[in-house]
């Protein structure tokens, strides 16, 4: 082949690999949608909505609907957070972490030798924090929820019982983790059979607790039978989980971490959750460049949000914990001349080295597979809700007398400081293990206003790269004016401090943007995230009507009227 005609052809497939994916437009209703990720728990949400049931209803609903229909990371076995907004502009925060059991400490993933034991934090009953969601659902039932619990819980026991059909990705996930499930569980578990495609599974003992929590409350779970039978579960297991630690969880309302952005105001989750600190640390740091005006996805566009991205997780690494055990200087790390100290030796000439960035010296006064949905209502009402148990199917350890997965959230903690945790997230001092601690998160469950009015209810799961998801998603809508489904369809990459690499989807960026980013030396990974972030939001379109973005890359679906 001539050099001409190599080059014609190296044009030509350069062209048609470039090709941005046609925008697509979302599902659009009048008014209220419910986003997640499955369309059964979506529908289960969005009926409650019809019934009169406003959006904090449709939380609980979605909720335990996911936990049904979702188990890979849908849960009564771990926890989440949810950031409000009511019609009236007020907001709030609640936080349903799991917390570390009682007999917890902070060298109980380490051997003799102070090395850390792998596996034990990751799977099976030694992971397992003391879960939060039935708590969660029942405090914001119980502050801002409208219909009786009864009427809430009986679509998603029913659908339990009747089963859910199992897609395509659902079939590969499962069939991917049955290694480890043997490897967790004792006893053979629903999940070792070979479902396919198109199979319903049925939850009877699933729909069993959840009608006896139905009955009976939240202290079902964490005082009852229930309560019972799940500390015995993980005893027998070799856990450490006491009826004790059940019995002592409550959900706790926090204040949420808002800040400005040109004219959005973002609402999001404070500590012991890292999203709304670092999402405020990253946009402070962009707001001054003019993203507008570089091409989305573009070189310089690359640069700046990995270089502030590479800063805020530097300090999350150092700075936080649970505000309940330690001292965060949260007004100085949201704060603007916070971030423009940050950047003030970012050059576009070459990348800062991870190893020179350290945390911000910040004067200390004395004293980390998860699932996201999104909800607005037809009163106006917003909720943006993060729920986890952590690694896939969480700790793999499946309780088959209750029905659920167990989350293996303690290894959100520092096992040992300056290690890297499931995600590659290295911590310090500030999450280490305690009792009754809860371990530090990046889920970031997001409401957005523009000119004080609701905008946009946003989140995402992805570990470490909720965060960078998030902010993506809500650049792509500010900076680039994207429709909702749009913002969500496009690719991501992602830099979290250490290993000092950028992550990137391998399907969407340019090759000549990813040669020059390694020209100028930077690392980029394409290998380790097929997929980064499944972000599940929904925009207030400038006519009041609402447009769904349901992320392609899982099963997540929006439903509404
Ligand atoms: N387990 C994922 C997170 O909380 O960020």
């Amino acid at each position: 082949m001539k050099l001409r005609q190599l080059f014609l052809l190296s044009f030509t497939l350069l062209l048609v690999f470039c090709k941005k994916p046609k925008p697509e437009i979302g599902v659009i209703t009048q008014k209220a949608m419910v986003v997640s990720a499955r369309e059964e728990a979506s529908k289960i949400g969005s009926d409650i909505l019809k019934k009169g049931g406003n959006a904090f209803d449709a939380m609980v609903a979605t909720e335990l609907a996911l936990a049904v229909a979702y188990p890979y990371a849908g849960n009564i076995g771990g926890g989440g957070f949810m950031i409000y907004r009511k019609n009236d502009g007020e907001i709030g925060a609640l936080d349903y972490r799991e917390k570390a059991p009682l007999a917890a400490h902070k060298d109980m993933y380490l051997d003799s030798l102070g090395n850390v034991i792998e596996g034990k934090s990751t799977i099976g009953a030694m992971a397992v924090g003391v879960p939060g969601t039935v708590a969660g659902v029942f405090e914001a039932h119980k502050k801002l929820g409208s219909l009786p619990i009864e009427e809430i819980l009986q679509p998603v026991i029913d659908l339990a019982k009747h089963g859910v059909i199992v897609t395509k990705k659902q079939e590969a996930r499962i069939k991917e983790y049955q290694p480890k499930f043997l490897e967790a569980n004792n006893e053979s578990i629903i999940f070792d059979k070979h479902w396919k495609e198109n199979d319903t599974i049925k939850y009877a003992p699933l729909a069993e607790t959840l009608t006896q929590i139905q009955k009976n409350g939240r202290d079902e779970f964490y005082k009852g039978e229930t309560a019972k039978k799940l500390a015995n579960f993980i005893q027998e297991n070799g856990g450490i989980i006491t009826e004790e630690d059940l019995a002592k969880y409550e959900a706790k309302w926090r204040t949420p971490i808002t800040f400005q952005y040109d004219d959005l105001r973002i609402i999001s989750m404070s500590p012991p959750s890292s999203g709304g600190v670092c999402l405020a640390q990253i946009m402070n740091a962009i707001e001054s460049y003019d993203l507008d005006t570089y091409q989305h996805n573009s070189l310089k566009y690359i640069q700046v949000i990995t270089e502030a991205e590479r800063r805020a997780y530097a300090d999350r690494s150092h700075f936080l914990g649970d505000p309940d055990f330690v001292n965060i200087p949260l007004d100085t790390l949201i704060s603007k001349n916070y971030a423009k100290l940050r950047m003030n030796d970012f050059s576009f000439e070459k990348p800062t080295s991870s190893k020179d960035v350290s945390h911000g010296t910040i004067e200390m006064i004395e004293s980390d597979e998860t699932t996201h949905y999104s909800i607005v209502d037809q009163f106006g009402n917003a909720v943006s809700v993060t729920t986890t148990i952590n690694g896939a199917y969480g700790s793999k350890l499946y309780c088959s007398e209750l029905g659920f997965f167990l989350n293996n959230e303690m290894d959100d903690f520092s096992s040992k400081p300056g290690e890297p945790n499931m995600f590659g997230l290295v911590g310090a001092k500030a999450n280490e293990i305690s009792p009754e601690k809860r371990m530090l998160s990046s889920m970031t469950p997001t409401i957005v206003e523009k000119n004080g009015k609701l905008f946009m209810v946003v989140g995402t799961p992805g570990g470490s790269t909720i965060i960078t998801s998030v902010l993506q998603t809500i650049l792509n809508v500010h900076e680039f004016k994207m429709g909702m489904q749009e913002a969500v369809n496009q690719p991501r990459f992602h830099h979290q401090w250490l290993p000092d690499i950028i992550k990137m989807e391998p399907i969407g960026f340019g090759i000549k943007v990813k040669n020059k980013l390694e020209k100028l030396g930077y690392a980029i990974d394409e290998t380790n995230s097929l997929v980064i972030g499944k972000v599940d939001a929904i925009l207030v379109l400038p006519d009041g009507k609402l447009e769904g973005g349901a992320d392609h890359r899982g099963d997540d679906t929006a439903v509404g009227f």
